[in-house]
């Protein structure tokens, strides 16, 4: 059965550990994520991004997948299902087709455009007994090919979408979604702190986790961020893996061709990655 990441994310913050939200694109994502999840006893996140639900054939093939994986793989560490930086709408389709979790990301909107919707998405998920993560203060990342530095929230505006009635926020603190630029200059502690000291005992998640040096991430935990998403990592670490095995030219030897071979290396990658970043946030054992 699925939950909802409150719990999980409330436990988190009391303990000084964080929760990985890992995102899925496909079976082998979905099977290595929770196989490692029940392996290290940790609790997690399913991520799922509007398009990576539309590749997987919609939410509720997504659900139907999630779901049934959980049954025969006997996976009984708490599992969220969660959509990843939703739109309004896409965030109604998924309560409707059974996700346990929803992000509502209002931050390209006017402040009080965010809180309206935001306060529209309270009312749904309270009635569902799901999650919700709001955002303030857009994430960082490659646009059209120009790269966002990663913009800080006003602490003031966190502590008003906080207010809402929501159960975890993601805040802009110089994080970007995929790979570091050389120049990047880093989280800004001194903004966390802030939003920290004035949303209390809100879960806080950090974004774009890909590639964050491990003392800003153990720093960041101990300023109250309890969920920490990846996503690119999982997919650098697989296409290096298969990359390898085709240079190799072990698709070519025996049946080496076979899907369930050629996406092996791959597969045991993710969960390699999976693995090290339970550790640095302290989840393992935790469930
Ligand atoms: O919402 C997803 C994450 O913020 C992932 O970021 O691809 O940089 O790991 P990342
Ligand atoms: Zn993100």
């Amino acid at each position: 059965e699925l939950v909802n990441a409150t719990e999980m994310l409330k436990k988190a913050k009391a303990g000084h550990y964080a929760v990985g939200q890992f995102n899925i694109n496909n079976l082998e994502w979905t099977k290595a994520i929770l196989l490692t999840a029940q392996e290290l006893n940790s609790p997690v996140i399913l991520g799922v991004s509007e398009g990576a639900g539309k590749y997987m054939a919609g939410y509720k093939t997504v659900v139907g997948m999630v779901k049934g994986m959980m049954e025969e793989q006997k996976i009984t560490v708490p599992v969220a299902l969660h959509l990843d930086h939703g739109s309004y709408e896409g965030c109604l389709k998924c309560v409707e087709a059974g996700f346990s979790s929803i992000m509502f990301d209002g931050s390209h909107y006017p402040i009080e455009e965010n809180v309206a919707k935001t306060k529209e998405l309270v009312k749904i998920t309270r009635e569902h007994g799901m999650s919700l993560e709001a955002e303030v203060g857009s994430i960082g990342g490659e646009e059209d090919g120009v790269i966002g530095m990663g913009e800080c929230a006003d602490p003031k505006e966190c502590k008003m979408i906080a207010d809402l009635g929501i159960d975890f926020l993601a805040a802009g603190i110089g994080n970007i979604h995929g790979k570091y630029p050389a120049n990047w200059k880093g989280l800004s502690f001194e903004t966390l702190d802030a939003i920290q000291q004035l949303t209390g005992d809100m879960p806080l998640v950090l974004h774009g986790g890909t590639g964050i040096p491990t003392d800003m991430i153990k720093k960041a935990i101990d300023l109250g961020v309890s969920k920490i998403n990846v996503n690119t990592e999982c997919q650098l670490s697989f296409a290096e893996a298969t990359r390898k095995y085709i240079e190799e030219g072990k698709d070519q030897q025996g049946k080496g061709y076979d899907p369930r071979k050629l996406l092996a290396p791959g597969f045991d990658a993710i969960k390699a990655t999976v693995k090290e970043k339970m550790e640095i946030f302290g989840s393992v054992g935790k469930a």
